[in-house]
C-alpha cells in the first residue's frame, strides 16, 4: 500500500503550487497578512523571516494572491546577483519598460515615473516584493 493510499491522500502532500483556495489560513498566516498591509499602509519595507519550511513563500503568495489588482500594482523580483543595476532591469521588466541600452540614470528616472504615475495618476499603490527564492 502506497502512503498516499494509507493516509487516504487525493494528491501529493507539501507541493510548492498549492492552490491559492488550499492554503490553510492559520493564525500565524494572519499575523503576517496584518503586518504587510501595515508596512504597505506606510510605505514601508518588511521583511519575512523564519525557518526552513515554516511556510514564508506560501504567506507571502496568500497575501499577494487577495491584493485587488484594480487597488495594488505587485512588482516581483529575485535577488540574484545582488547587483542594483540586476534589480532595476527587473522592476523595469515587470513594469514592461523596454529598457535596452539605457543608463543607471534614465532607469532609475524611468522608474519613479512610472511608480508616480501609478500612485498619482492611477491613485493605486505600488508593492514591491523581492524574494530569495521561490
Ligand atoms: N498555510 C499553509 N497551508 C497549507 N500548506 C502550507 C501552508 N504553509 C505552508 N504550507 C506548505 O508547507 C510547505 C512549505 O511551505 P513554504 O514553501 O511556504 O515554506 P518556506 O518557509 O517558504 O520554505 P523555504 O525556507 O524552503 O523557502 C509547502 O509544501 C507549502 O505548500
Ligand atoms: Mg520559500
Amino acid at each position: 500500500m502506497t502512503y498516499r493510499a494509507f493516509f487516504e491522500l487525493q494528491r501529493e502532500p507539501f507541493c510548492a503550487d498549492i492552490a491559492h483556495k488550499e492554503i490553510l489560513v492559520t493564525p500565524a498566516l494572519k499575523g503576517v497578512e496584518d503586518r504587510i498591509h501595515y508596512a504597505i499602509r506606510l510605505g514601508s519595507i518588511a521583511l519575512i523571516t523564519g525557518e526552513i519550511g515554516s511556510g514564508k513563500s506560501t504567506a507571502l503568495r496568500y497575501v499577494v494572491g487577495l491584493l485587488h489588482p484594480s487597488e495594488y500594482r505587485v512588482i516581483n523580483v529575485t535577488v540574484s546577483s545582488g547587483s542594483i543595476l540586476e534589480l532595476y532591469r527587473q522592476i523595469l521588466n515587470e513594469l514592461g519598460i523596454d529598457m535596452t541600452g539605457i543608463s543607471r540614470a534614465v532607469m532609475t528616472k524611468q522608474i519613479k515615473q512610472e511608480i508616480l504615475e501609478l500612485v498619482l495618476g492611477k491613485k493605486m499603490k505600488a508593492v514591491l516584493v523581492v524574494k530569495e527564492y521561490i
